[in-house]
């Protein structure tokens, strides 16, 4: 992929990999080695993709397999932020980038599914480590671009299904840009708000039924919406207000 690196932020490095069990994984061995980035981590294919919840992450050809390892300047940063920013920082990305018909629904889910009318699309996985003193994340991000897989539930789908199929390292360079200019906002968390109200105008509406799976417990409520720390907050049948810093969400039909 000639060209990738020149088109990234000027200080961002790229490790662009054929094959690989894992960006993540990858990225991550490389901080734990001394690397600080900012550092992107490529490949084309993975054998062993991660998904949240030790889910594994289908990972062929076509589609975008990349990790940002960062290093955060304040041992105290609101790391867990980091997938609801860079969930704000693909929408715009994919918006920037154009290859989606008008009309076409991007959309985030909580905490940072990447949905086109309900369908997966894409997902994040961050991973932080705290190593010689430094607070280090990797941000991985997963987007299907030319293909998706069959038969899963709930749906998954692809930005080609909708448009027109980007290349991976095309749409690379769009979604670093916009990864460091969210960064920025967010501030380690200190630039939080503007980053939650980014986050609530690219999500469904409030008021949206919804189903959380947290372990064996699954509630199902209306979403309401997210608090100042990055809570997903549902009303539930009961009309309690509930708050969640982790869970799997299904949207209802
Ligand atoms: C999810 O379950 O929604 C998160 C999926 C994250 C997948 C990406 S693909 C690039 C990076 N490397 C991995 O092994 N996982 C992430």
């Amino acid at each position: 992929m000639p060209g990738v690196l020149s088109k990234l932020p000027a200080h961002h490095r790229l490790l662009h990999l054929g094959e690989i069990e894992s960006t993540n994984r990858e990225a991550m061995r490389l901080a734990l080695a001394g690397d600080g980035g900012p550092l992107w981590v490529l490949a084309d294919r993975q054998t062993a993709g991660r998904g949240r919840s030790g889910r594994v992450w289908s990972s062929e050809p076509g589609n975008l397999f990349a990790s940002l390892l960062v290093t955060l300047a304040s041992p105290s940063a609101k790391a867990y932020q980091l997938s609801l920013v860079t969930g704000v920082a693909v929408i715009d990305a994919i918006g920037e980038f154009g290859c989606l018909r008008p009309g076409a629904a991007l959309r985030l889910k909580w905490p940072n599914d990447i949905l086109i009318g309900g369908a997966k699309t894409g997902g994040i996985l961050v991973e932080t480590t705290s190593t010689g003193g430094d607070l280090k994340s990797v941000i991985g991000i997963g987007l299907n671009l030319g293909s998706h897989p069959e038969g899963i539930e709930p749906a998954a789908t692809h930005l080609g299904a909708h448009g027109r199929t980007p290349e991976a390292a095309a749409i690379l360079a769009p979604i670093a840009a916009s990864l460091e200019v969210w960064l920025a906002t967010w501030q380690e968390g200190a630039g939080f708000a503007a980053v939650r109200a980014a986050w609530l105008e690219r999500a469904g509406p409030p008021g949206e039924r919804c189903t959380v799976k947290t372990g064996e417990a699954l509630i199902t409520g209306s979403f309401i919406g997210m608090d100042g720390n990055g809570a997903l907050i549902l009303l539930d049948s009961d009309g309690r207000e509930r708050r969640y810093d982790f869970g799997d969400v299904t949207l209802s039909p």
